[in-house]
């Protein structure tokens, strides 16, 4: 297999400042590339090193973008650019997310913090092509209340009915907390999951969020009925090349980088220390 290592030259084209640590750039590249959801690409900063980072929306190959957490060395830098701003991408790399196991059924979608950005990537497509699915139903648990992303958004589907949407949230002042007749609720995503009214054998899931969220969802929601074959998470692991030829992702024999970042629970039962 021939890899191209060298980034494709590209330019910070917009950056929206919503919540704070967690800003939402827009990058287009000088050559077109079409990230599809739940893939991702190596952004890189000249000088400074790269970092993975997801599709935060629906692919347009002239645009990508990605909602970033400031976590160290290298993100801190990206927030220090202004638009228009030089960086590199290579990719795009994974699997992302098969929109035909998702084709004829309804929709859950369970995401936790920055998990909602390669979700509402994937919650794009799917309405996009809304006649091929079912009912999508959406549980967001975050922080607080202003840490939740793309909440106006989110809140503007449900209210044309696109979507079903709960949010929970693990703290918050005021209370009772309530947003615009949403429901609303304290504590983990997992509570979301109570007394939901779904049907899980025709139901397919995914989720996406921090490691313990899937240690507590995934079982969960194959203990209330969906198929594990049918419920799909994304592994984050620390990545070099992105393209399964370094070993700095493998886990339980498969790499993250490539035969992922998207398994299903039936393959992460097989995945020793994947969750
Ligand atoms: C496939 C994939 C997709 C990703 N998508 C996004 C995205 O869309 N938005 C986003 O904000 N982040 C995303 N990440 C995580 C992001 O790549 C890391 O936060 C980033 O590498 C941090 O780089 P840094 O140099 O700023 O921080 P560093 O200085 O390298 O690290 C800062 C802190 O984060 C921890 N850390 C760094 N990388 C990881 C990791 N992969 N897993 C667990 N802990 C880590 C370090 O241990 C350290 O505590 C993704 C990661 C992967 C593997
Ligand atoms: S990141 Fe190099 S093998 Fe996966």
């Amino acid at each position: 297999m021939k890899v191209d290592f060298l980034p494709v030259p590209a330019r910070v084209e917009a950056i929206e400042r919503a919540v704070p640590d967690n800003h939402l750039f827009y990058f287009r590249p000088e050559t077109p590339m079409a990230v599809e959801p739940g893939q991702f690409v190596e952004l890189s900063l000249p000088g400074v090193g790269a970092f993975p980072g997801s599709a935060a929306a629906y692919p347009s190959s002239t645009e990508f973008q990605a909602c970033i957490r400031r976590a160290g060395r290298v993100t801190s830098a990206l927030y220090r650019l202004e638009e228009g701003a030089p960086v590199g991408m290579r990719g795009p790399f994974g699997n992302g997310f098969d929109l035909e196991a998702f084709a004829g059924r309804d929709v859950l979608l369970v995401a936790g913090g920055l998990g909602m950005a390669p979700l509402r990537a994937l919650l794009q497509a799917l309405l996009d092509r809304k006649k091929d699915f079912g009912e999508i139903i959406l549980l967001y648990g975050s922080r607080d209340p202003a840490a939740l992303l793309f909440r106006e958004e989110l809140e503007s589907l449900a209210r044309r009915g696109q979507i079903r949407l709960r949010f929970s949230v693990d703290f918050v002042t005021d209370l009772p907390w309530s947003s615009e007749g949403f429901f609303c609720k304290v504590g983990l995503v997992t509570g979301l999951l109570e007394d939901l009214r779904f049907a899980p054998g025709r139901t397919t899931a995914a989720v996406c969020g921090p490691p313990a969220l899937y240690s507590c969802v995934l079982e969960e929601l194959a203990s209330l009925g969906i198929d594990p074959g049918r419920i799909y998470a994304t592994l984050e692991r620390r990545m070099k090349c992105g393209v399964g030829q370094c070993c700095h992702c493998v886990v339980g024999g498969r790499f993250v980088c490539r035969d992922g970042p998207v398994f299903s629970l039936a393959e992460l039962r097989s995945m020793e220390g994947a969750i």
